[in-house]
């Protein structure tokens, strides 16, 4: 179990029946060393009172987002940068919503946009409000900015009815805190993820692309800062926030990748390449926008740098972990990926299902290494990027720390 002292615990509470819970929570925090502060909505005052908070933390618990005396106290942005870990829990359906959409109209809100560190929240509402599209869709769209989600549980609710919305239990709340102060597997290691699509210019203002969302690649940033390693994202055009905590450079065409990866692969121990990278580039991109005259046209294309073989070729090579996108054939192609390109391990998935793979949470991979290979069955990439950061862990400390 995770030792919390020195650990700085920020504990949101919004109104929900789940409320109570967040007092056993705090009193357990506090047991294994951690230090708490609490932030109530007004709703959440409702169901549980802030003394009891108070007591239970021994510091005053915040809830007005303009304070008289705020100068000699904390404020907002104070709040949040104190926080190691900021905890919603409850996080009631409205404060689900409001965070999705950015509002800062209490102060718990506010914090929670003005926060560099890592936000968790324990989903708690009626069954069908957490199975209603608009919170699935909110909860996805904090996911996607890598807020963690813990839970909810399934179970008879305060209000008669089963299903899921229940609060995870304080207890589970407390090991997924553990979990993330956990001294990582990857600790002291350096990582960088290549992710998301490239755009390859037409003219001003037409591409060439592919569907990758960057979802699996951000998911792996994710899971990697997760297991203590130092994180450099070199990131393609994509719509997802990326996790705070981490080194993140921009790009857009398959050239600009290649030059923001060899900017800094010299420091690298672990390279791992999910972007679907554009194999080719418009031979002369127009100046002007082309006018849609001509009854045909032809695109001459050139064949771009390859980046991860370039990466695997170099002399002070990192540990290189490839992707293969296939819709045919995958074992056969992944294996000839991992020889040609002198790969240590090759993670494989098709990208002919639309329920799987590209642009969409979930995927499946076949992990290929010169003797051996794993299924990681189908599963969310959140997941699935644990499993296969797991796999990368046992493989390169077999070879580097033996
Ligand atoms: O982004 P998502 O929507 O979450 O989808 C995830 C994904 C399907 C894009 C991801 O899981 C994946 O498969 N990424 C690799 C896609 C790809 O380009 O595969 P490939 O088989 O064409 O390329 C093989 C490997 O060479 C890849 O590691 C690729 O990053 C790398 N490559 C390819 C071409 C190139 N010019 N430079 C490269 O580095």
């Amino acid at each position: 179990m995770t030792d919390l002292h020195n650990k700085k615990i920020l504990l949101g509470i919004s109104g929900g029946i789940a409320a109570y819970k967040a007092a056993e929570f705090s009193r357990l925090l506090i047991k294994q060393g951690a230090t708490v502060r609490v932030v109530m909505t007004a709703a959440a005052q409702e169901f549980i009172r802030p003394l009891t908070f108070q007591a239970l933390t021994g510091n005053r618990v915040y809830s007005e987002l303009f304070e008289a005396d705020a100068q000699n106290a904390m404020d907002h942005i104070d709040l949040a940068r104190w926080a190691d870990l900021l905890v919603i829990a409850p996080a009631s359906a409205n404060t689900i919503a409001k965070l999705a959409d950015g509002y800062a109209d209490n102060l718990l809100l506010t914090i929670a946009l003005a926060t560099q560190s890592r936000i968790a929240l324990a989903p708690a509402m009626n069954q069908q409000m957490y199975q209603n599209p608009a919170s699935a869709d909110n909860l996805a769209r904090l996911r996607d900015r890598g807020i963690q989600l813990w839970g909810p549980d399934e179970g008879l609710q305060a209000c008669g009815e089963t299903g899921p919305g229940r609060m995870l239990e304080p207890a589970v709340l407390l090991s997924h805190v553990q979990r993330l102060f956990q001294p990582g597997r990857l600790t002291g290691c350096r990582i960088m993820i290549t992710a998301g699509p490239t755009r390859e210019a037409i003219d001003p203002v037409r591409y060439i692309s592919n569907r990758s969302s960057g979802k699996m690649g951000y998911a792996l940033a994710q899971a990697a800062l997760d297991a203590g390693a130092a994180v450099t994202l070199v990131t393609g055009p994509v719509c997802l926030q990326p996790p705070a905590g981490l080194r993140v450079l921009k790009c857009q065409s398959a050239e600009e990748m290649y030059q923001q990866v060899m900017s800094t692969i010299g420091e690298q121990d672990i390279f791992i390449a999910s972007a679907a990278v554009a194999d080719y580039r418009v031979d002369t991109i127009a100046s002007e926008k082309i006018k849609k005259s001509a009854p045909q046209m032809q695109l001459t294309l050139t064949k771009n740098k390859d980046i991860l073989a370039a990466v695997a070729a170099l002399e002070r090579k990192p540990f290189c972990v490839g992707f293969a996108a296939e819709t045919s054939d995958l074992e056969q192609y992944a294996l000839s990926k991992l020889e040609k390109k002198k790969l240590d391990m090759v993670a494989a998935n098709r990208v002919d299902d639309p329920q799987s793979g590209f642009d969409v949470d979930i995927n499946a991979l076949t992990v290929f290494w010169t003797d051996g290979s794993q299924q990681l069955p189908r599963q969310s990439k959140t997941q699935l990027a644990i499993a296969l950061l797991e796999l990368i862990a046992q493989r390169y400390q077999r070879i580097h720390q033996p």
